[in-house]
């Protein structure tokens, strides 16, 4: 059994069913002799890293783990509802859902600078996090989503990429079931523990979340633009064969509007970006060569079913000089 912050050379690469069922059993196991019966705190984002680990806990000390999904109003439409419906309806999670849409969006009005945007998320995300895990009593460990490439490639802490630290009164000791694993076995791991496909092989979804898809400052209208396009992409792009095969791609809303024609007016509305694109360690990235006629059946759609949209663009630019998130 794998100790530390290293993976051991020869640790078995989780590729099949049976692997991952294998690494399940041992994690139990290894789980239950560390928390024995205290109390476990998880930020559960729905991501497959935390949802993970997540599934995890609940079949290895049930109720003893305490879950907080936190809704910063800036997840992708169904997002919540499905964090909601798996763990606490599916899995009879321990699951503190906490809907801080508004906390979030009036901290955000009016910033229109990306790094402040952030800086705000992230900062709002933690202080929301602290509050309920202050409400939460005898919790002695904080589970964390931790994969290798986070200890290859940063400090190993994984939060603090989108999150920051906490303060001191709140230092648990860590748990952290999937740190040794690669973000593929994860996603095995995922499979055999009965998640859903649509959390098991997610694409990279930024802790900011729509926040920095919707450019320049946040109002609620154009950020509900960002979601009903998103939805309609990520349905055209699954029902055409793209998912699982383009990286990342989603969509984004300017903060500018232009003239168009709709039902027979003059139109003044916002344009709807298209970004589609390819990398192995997202430093460098090419731009995906979606079916024109698919994107011009997206088109249709977005123009017709989001309100206060009339053009659609498509992203051509490859990272550098773009990054891959347009904000
Ligand atoms: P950029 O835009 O820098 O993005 O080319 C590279 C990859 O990182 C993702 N990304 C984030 N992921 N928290 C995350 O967990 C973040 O704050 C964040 N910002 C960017 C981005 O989606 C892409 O996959």
């Amino acid at each position: 059994m794998a100790t530390g912050n290293v993976r051991p050379a020869d640790m078995e690469r989780i590729t099949t069913p049976a692997l991952a069922e294998k690494f399940i059993g041992e994690q139990i196991s290894e789980l239950r002799a560390q928390i024995g019966d205290k109390k476990v705190l998880l930020a559960l984002s729905g991501g497959v890293d935390s949802s993970v680990v997540a599934a995890l806990l609940i079949k290895a000390v049930g109720n003893q783990l305490v879950s907080v999904h936190v809704n910063h109003g800036l997840l992708r439409k169904g997002e919540a509802e499905q964090v909601i419906d798996v763990f606490r309806n599916q899995m009879h999670a321990n699951l503190v859902y906490v809907d801080a849409t508004d906390r979030f969006l009036d901290k955000l009005a009016g910033v229109a600078d990306p790094e402040k945007k952030r800086k705000i998320i992230g900062g709002e995300f933690i202080r929301v996090f602290e509050e309920e895990a202050r409400k939460q009593e005898g919790i002695s460990f904080l589970a964390q989503g931790t994969i290798y490439p986070d200890i290859i490639e940063s400090d190993g802490v994984k939060s603090h990429h989108n999150v920051g630290g906490l303060p001191e009164d709140l230092q648990f000791e860590l748990v952290e079931p999937i740190r040794l694993l690669f973000k593929d076995e994860v996603r095995v791991v995922g499979k055999a523990l009965g998640l859903p496909d649509g959390m098991v092989y997610r694409q990279p979804f930024p802790g900011p979340g729509l926040g920095v898809r919707c450019i320049g400052a946040i109002t609620r209208d154009r950020l509900e633009a960002v979601r009903e396009s998103d939805a309609i992409l990520r349905e055209e792009f699954r029902k055409n064969g793209l998912e699982g095969r383009v990286w990342q791609y989603f969509t984004v809303v300017p903060d500018f509007k232009s003239t168009g024609v709709k039902d027979g007016r003059r139109s003044y509305d916002w344009p709807v970006i298209i970004r589609a694109v390819n990398t192995r360690d997202a430093m460098t990235a090419t731009v995906e060569n979606v079916p024109f006629e698919l994107l011009q059946y997206i088109t249709s759609r977005i123009v017709n079913e989001v309100k206060g949209v009339n053009r659609v663009l498509y992203d051509l630019t490859p990272k550098p000089t773009c990054t891959i998130v347009c904000e």
